[in-house]
C-alpha cells in the first residue's frame, strides 16, 4: 500500500474544549473558526448552553460567542459530559468558583474515569464534592467563593492544571501548580492571549488575579493527535508520502513525530508559523525502514495519547519497543495499556502489559483478527491504520466510536491509500 495526498485533519480537540469555555466566560464576544466539530465538543457546547450561554450549535467549524462574564453562569439541570473527561474535569475547576450546585453525569466510560484528582484541589480551595460513589460521575459540585492555593500535582495532568487555574480565574484568586512533568500548556496560552497574568518557572504555573478575560478571536489550528494516525500510516507505508496541513506542533504535544522520526520515519516540518499562539507547520511525512525504540517515561505528557498508534507502529518495526512511566493511560477512554496488548495479540502480533507501559516486538507477518475497541476512538483509529496495510485485515469492532475526536476518520482514511 502506498499513500499520497494532502490532508487537513480537524481542529485541535484540547484547544476547541478551551476556546469555547473561555469565550464563554470572557467580556464581549469571540469568534472561533476551525473548532472541531465532534461529539465530545458537543459535549462542551451543551454543557456551556445548559449553563445560560448562548453557544449556537456545532455544526460549523466557524462561528461567534457572545461572553456572560467570569460571573455570568447560571445554576443547570444536570451537565451531561458524555464521553469526554476534558469537558468534565476544566468544567468543574470553572463549576468550583460558581455560587451554586451542579450536577456532572456522563456516559459509562466517563463514569469510570477518575475525577477525585480534580475534587482534591479544588477542595482545598474551598469548593465541596459529593460523589454517588468511588471516583468517577456522577459527581455534584458545591462552589462557591474560593481561596487560593499552591497544588503539587500527583499525576502529570493537564486536565487538572487547568481546572485550579480556571478556578483561580472565576473565582479571582491566586492559584500556583507544581507539576511532576510539564503537561500541554494551551490553558496557559489561550488565558495569556486573553489578558490573564499567567507565568510559567520550570514546571510551575502560577495564575494572579486580573479580574478580567477579554474576548479574543481563536483560529483552532489541526488537531497533533489526529494528524499522529497520517503520520504512522505514511511510516509504514510501501511507498509515497502524506502531507498534513496546518497541524498543530507546540512541543508539549509533538513527541509522537520524535519518536516516529527517531524510528527510521522521514518526517519534515515545513511553513512553520505561528497561528493564535501556537506554532502551526506542514507535517510531511515518508516511509522507511522502521526499528524499535525506548519511550522514556519523561517523554510521555507529549505523545500520551498517540501511544495506541506507536504501539501499532511497533508492530511493524524490527525489533523491541518498550514504553513505561504511562501508568496513566489504565484511566483513558479504555484501560488503554490493556486494550493496546490484547489487540495486538488478537491479531497476531507479539506485545506483553508492564503495570505502567508495555513491550511491543515487532515483525512484518500479516496481521489477520478482530479489534475490540471498548468503545475507545483512538484505539479504533490506531488499528484502523494497522489494517490499512498491505496484508493485514483488521476487523474494528466500532468503528463509528470515532465520532469523539474525528467523525471523517474512515474516509480520510481510503482517501489517501494508493
Ligand atoms: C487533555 C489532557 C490529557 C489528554 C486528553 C486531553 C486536555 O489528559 O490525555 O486527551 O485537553 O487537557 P490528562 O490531563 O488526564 O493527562
Amino acid at each position: 500500500m502506498r499513500v499520497r495526498g494532502t490532508l487537513r485533519v480537524p481542529g485541535d480537540k484540547s484547544i476547541s474544549h478551551r476556546a469555547l469555555m473561555l469565550s464563554a466566560l470572557a467580556t464581549g464576544e469571540s469568534r472561533v473558526s476551525g473548532l472541531l466539530l465532534s461529539a465530545d465538543v458537543r459535549s462542551t457546547a451543551s454543557v456551556l448552553r445548559a449553563l445560560g450561554v448562548a453557544i449556537p450549535e456545532v455544526t460549523d467549524a466557524e462561528f461567534r460567542i457572545a461572553g456572560v462574564g467570569l460571573r455570568g453562569l447560571r445554576a443547570a439541570p444536570p451537565l451531561d459530559c458524555g464521553n469526554s473527561g476534558t469537558t468534565a474535569r476544566l468544567m468543574s475547576g470553572v463549576l468550583a468558583a460558581s455560587p451554586f450546585a451542579s450536577l456532572l453525569v456522563g456516559d459509562a466510560s466517563l463514569s469510570r474515569r477518575p475525577m477525585r484528582r480534580v475534587a482534591r484541589p479544588l477542595e482545598a480551595m474551598g469548593a465541596t464534592f459529593e460523589f454517588a460513589s468511588g471516583d468517577g460521575l456522577p459527581m455534584t459540585i458545591h462552589g462557591g467563593a474560593l481561596r487560593g492555593v499552591t497544588w503539587r500535582g500527583e499525576t502529570a495532568s493537564a486536565q487538572v492544571k487547568s481546572a485550579i487555574l480556571l478556578a483561580g480565574l472565576v473565582a479571582d484568586v491566586p492559584v500556583e501548580v507544581h507539576e511532576i512533568s510539564a503537561t500541554r500548556d494551551h490553558t496557559e496560552r489561550m488565558l495569556r492571549g486573553r489578558g490573564v497574568d499567567v507565568r510559567t518557572e520550570g514546571l510551575a504555573v502560577t495564575l494572579l488575579p486580573t479580574g478580567r478575560l477579554d474576548a479574543a478571536d481563536t483560529d483552532v489550528p489541526g488537531d497533533p493527535s489526529s494528524a499522529a494516525f497520517f503520520a504512522a500510516l505514511a511510516a509504514m507505508a510501501a511507498g509515497g508520502d502524506i502531507e498534513i496541513t496546518n497541524v498543530c506542533t507546540n512541543p508539549s504535544r509533538a513527541g509522537a513525530f520524535a519518536v516516529l522520526a527517531r524510528m527510521g520515519a522521514t518526517v519534515r516540518l515545513e511553513d512553520v508559523r505561528d497561528a493564535a499562539g501556537e506554532p502551526v507547520a506542514t507535517l510531511v511525512v515518508s516511509p522507511r525502514q522502521l526499528a524499535g525504540t525506548v519511550i522514556e517515561p519523561s517523554e510521555i505528557p507529549s505523545l500520551i495519547d498517540e501511544l495506541p498508534v506507536l504501539a501499532c507502529v511497533a508492530a511493524r518495526a524490527a525489533g523491541e519497543t518498550r514504553v513505561t512511566g504511562a501508568a496513566e493511560l489504565r484511566v483513558k477512554e479504555s484501560d488503554r495499556i490493556s486494550a493496546i496488548v490484547q489487540n495486538l495479540r488478537a491479531v497476531g502480533a507479539d506485545a506483553e502489559e508492564l503495570p505502567d507501559g508495555f513491550v511491543v516486538r515487532g515483525s512484518d507477518r500479516p496481521l489477520k483478527g478482530a479489534v475490540t475497541t471498548h468503545g475507545d476512538h483512538r484505539i479504533a483509529m490506531a488499528f484502523g491504520v494497522l489494517g490499512a496495510l498491505d496484508g493485514n485485515a483488521i476487523v474494528v469492532d466500532d468503528p463509528d466510536c470515532v465520532a469523539v475526536s474525528y467523525p471523517a476518520f474512515w474516509s480520510d482514511l481510503a482517501r489517501v491509500i494508493r
